[in-house]
């Protein structure tokens, strides 16, 4: 375990079992059609990579960034900062996010893509913290419901920083009162 975390909530081979099982719900329910993940940057990458490669239907790729969260606190306020580069008109869509919190996030991307008339749009997300929910939004996949902590890994940063490691955990408290950066 690194040195940084207090614990170990979802290792890797829960999360290996657990995309696993996502991935045959979403097989089944995609067959015979072709699916657009849309990944939302830079949290799901890891997540999206793992879960896109054990998806059986065929499968496109398509990338957003959005802006919310700056250290360990949301600021509420959502801005795109990188769109998507095709069209998802008519597409069976499934955004592929690392974390659902406060649900801001997915509210606001759920809106936005629906003005650009997809054929469907459903929320793939690997963690679900349901505790500090203010936007209620409809998650049709969720791979592992967590606690009220502040948690890193498998792609989730704190500033920036532990995406890398290959399992989900919780930060010291001093980790994160320190405000420990990397350049
Ligand atoms: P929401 O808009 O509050 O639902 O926040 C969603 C985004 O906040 C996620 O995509 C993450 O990037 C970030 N986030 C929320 N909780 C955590 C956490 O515990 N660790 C790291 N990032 C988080
Ligand atoms: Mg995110």
């Amino acid at each position: 375990m690194h040195r940084d975390l207090q614990e170990i909530l979802v290792s890797s081979e829960q999360l290996d079992a657990g995309i696993g099982k996502l991935a045959e719900r979403i097989s089944a329910d995609y067959a015979g059609r072709c699916l657009t993940m849309v990944g939302v940057l830079k949290g799901s990458v890891f997540f999206l990579t793992d879960l896109a490669r054990r998806v059986s239907t065929d499968v496109r790729l398509d990338f957003m960034m959005l802006s919310s969260y700056s250290g360990a606190h949301s600021t509420g306020v959502v801005r795109i900062l990188l769109d998507l580069k095709e069209s998802i008109e008519d597409s069976d869509v499934l955004i592929v996010e690392d974390i659902v919190d406060s649900g801001l996030t997915m509210d606001y991307m759920l809106q936005n893509l629906r003005t650009r008339k997809p054929r469907s749009l459903e929320i793939c997300t690997l963690l679900d913290k349901p505790s500090r929910r203010k936007a209620q939004v409809p998650i049709k996949y969720s791979g592992f419901t967590i606690p009220d902590r502040f948690v890193v890994g498998y792609g989730l940063d704190y500033n920036g920083i532990y995406r890398n490691l290959p399992y989900i955990g919780v930060l010291k408290p001093e980790v994160i009162e320190g405000n420990r950066t990397c350049h």
